[in-house]
């Protein structure tokens, strides 16, 4: 993936990365992209995230494991196109829900802070830009907010009860440059 540092190129050509080579990212980039997530507003300023990073492929396995079934039992009735598609490639056994990124960054909201879930969001979105500015792909893992109901998997990563997971988010080099899904015309009212 090429850099893309004009911020208006950047966001246009941000995409969700499912498909990454076996490279590391070193952990200066791993920083400076938790940096720019933390350089996002917050109610308050009340800055209420918190980070881990995984980089034990084991570990992401297991957590992996542990929400496929899960999904497959959320998404049996489903009718959305969409939802089937993605409920299909998950009953392949070897489908890996961080689609096999060597880095998983878990942005997590504290239950004090005023708004944790829009501060926690902006701050991903931050990092997932920011990632894009510097070559890396990325993509949110929104399924994998199902380890927050096993207690083994938050006491390994030293999670407490007070803080929640909003926003799991994988980094990795993509192995190809993923196609731009359809983004529909925005419905505006202007009010002049
Ligand atoms: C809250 C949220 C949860 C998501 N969860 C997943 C996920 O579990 N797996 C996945 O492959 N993509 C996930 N995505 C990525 C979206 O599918 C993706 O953003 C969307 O298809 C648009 O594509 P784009 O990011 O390339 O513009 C999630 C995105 C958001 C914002």
């Amino acid at each position: 993936m090429v850099p893309h540092n004009g911020i208006l190129e950047n966001i246009r050509t941000r995409r969700s990365v499912r498909e990454y080579i076996d490279k590391d990212v070193c952990e200066e980039d791993i920083k400076t992209i938790i940096d720019a997530g933390v350089h996002a507003p917050s109610g308050f300023n009340s800055q209420p995230w918190f980070f881990v990073v995984i980089k034990n492929r084991g570990m992401m396995q297991r957590m992996s494991d542990h929400c496929r079934p899960l999904l497959l039992k959320e998404l049996a009735e489903t009718t959305d196109e969409v939802a089937i598609d993605f409920r299909n490639r998950l009953e392949k056994e070897d489908f890996n829900i961080f689609y096999n990124a060597p880095v998983l960054v878990i942005v997590l909201g504290s239950n004090e802070g005023f708004t944790p879930d829009y501060d926690c969001s902006l701050c991903a979105q931050n990092m997932m830009l920011a990632a894009h500015s510097l070559g890396i792909g990325s993509c949110w893992i929104g399924t994998a907010c199902l380890i927050q109901d096993n207690q083994e998997f938050m006491e390994e990563l030293g999670i407490t009860p007070n803080y929640r997971v909003i926003a799991p988010i994988v980094l990795g080099y993509a192995a190809q440059e993923p196609e731009e899904p359809e983004k529909k015309e925005p419905e505006v009212v202007w009010v002049r």
